[in-house]
């Protein structure tokens, strides 16, 4: 049976925003020592505090002891140069969804790494295979996908591409399952499971709104109240983040020949434009203040 990576293998997840950083608490609380890096100057300490201030809400409830706040916070490490991420055994990359950023980073790890360290990426839609096209070592390359907010959603999509070596996916596989998480396997096909299925509820429902059928905040809740989904689509990319949405949106449509049945909307390139992108900026479909738990209309 594969072993999964004891939890005294160092992680590392290179990206701090949304996703990292949910990655890097999933992997503390799991036990590992977990580099942090971005190279935006101080997102990684953001980050951080990001999870800890989550966390604490937790110990406020009287869910979490202040003793394993303490030892999940302090096994997050910002690191503010890449090379300090040397010794890790797996890599988790989260930054950007653009093939050639992600590329130019996944070279500089395997200059910096050693060859066993597992290189993963995050991607919810580029290519698996494509990503590790230049890599010398392209087996040792393997998507593991997480859902948003990473600590608590189940899922991870542990995808292979090509050239991946089956041995890495399922070591892959093992250490999410450790994490608490429910893996599956996909392969390296557009937006792979999750992300394709979604593209067209997100699209029509954006087609549905330039209609003029009912505001977001109506689709929404017809959608969680008689449709019986956890959030609606508006209240959903809000939360995943437009930049990141149309990203993927556009990835899918090309990937996929141009197929109109993945064609981007124009609402989400204008609020893209706009900066609104959602919850992560305070505007996006709603407004956010800080603390807020729900949208605001
Ligand atoms: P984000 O915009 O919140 O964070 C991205 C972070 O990466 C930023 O802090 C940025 O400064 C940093 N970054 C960009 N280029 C970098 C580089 N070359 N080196 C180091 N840091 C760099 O984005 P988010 O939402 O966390 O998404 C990250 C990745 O995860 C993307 O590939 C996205 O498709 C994927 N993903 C996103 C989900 C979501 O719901 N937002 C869900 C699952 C996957």
């Amino acid at each position: 049976m594969t072993q999964a990576l004891d939890t005294q293998t160092a992680i590392a997840v290179i990206g701090a925003g949304a996703m990292g950083s949910g990655i890097a608490q999933v992997a503390a609380q799991a036990g590992h020592k977990v580099y942090l890096h971005d190279q935006r100057e101080g997102a990684a300490e953001a980050g951080r505090a990001g999870v800890a201030k989550q966390l604490q809400r937790r110990v406020d409830k009287g869910k979490l002891e202040q003793q394993t706040f303490d030892a999940i916070v302090g096994r997050i490490h910002p690191v503010s140069a890449l090379s300090e991420i040397a010794d890790s055994g797996l890599v988790i990359e989260a930054i950007v969804e653009d093939l050639e950023i992600k590329r130019t980073l996944l070279a500089d790890l395997e200059e910096l790494c050693n060859e066993e360290t597992i290189l993963a990426t995050n991607t919810s839609s580029i290519s698996v295979t494509a990503l590790g096209a230049k890599l010398r070592h392209p087996e040792r390359l393997v998507g593991m996908h997480f859902f948003n907010p990473a600590p608590l959603m189940a899922l991870v999509e542990v995808v292979k591409g090509l050239a991946t070596d089956n041995a890495v996916a399922e070591i892959v596989h093992a250490t999410a399952t450790n994490w608490g998480k429910k893996p599956v396997f996909a392969t390296s096909t557009p937006g792979f499971i999750v992300n394709r299925v979604a593209r067209p509820f997100y699209a029509e429902s954006l087609r549905l709104l330039q209609e003029g059928a009912a505001d977001p905040a109506t689709l929404d809740a017809i959608l969680r109240e008689a449709g019986n989904f956890r959030m609606g689509p508006f209240e959903l990319t809000d939360l995943i983040g437009h930049d990141v949405n149309y990203a993927v949106t556009n990835s899918v449509f090309n990937s996929y020949y141009q197929d109109t049945r993945f064609l981007p909307s124009l609402i989400q390139k204008e609020l893209v434009e706009a900066g609104r992108l959602g919850r992560k900026s305070g505007q996006g479909f709603y407004r956010y203040t800080e603390d807020s738990e729900r949208p605001e209309p």
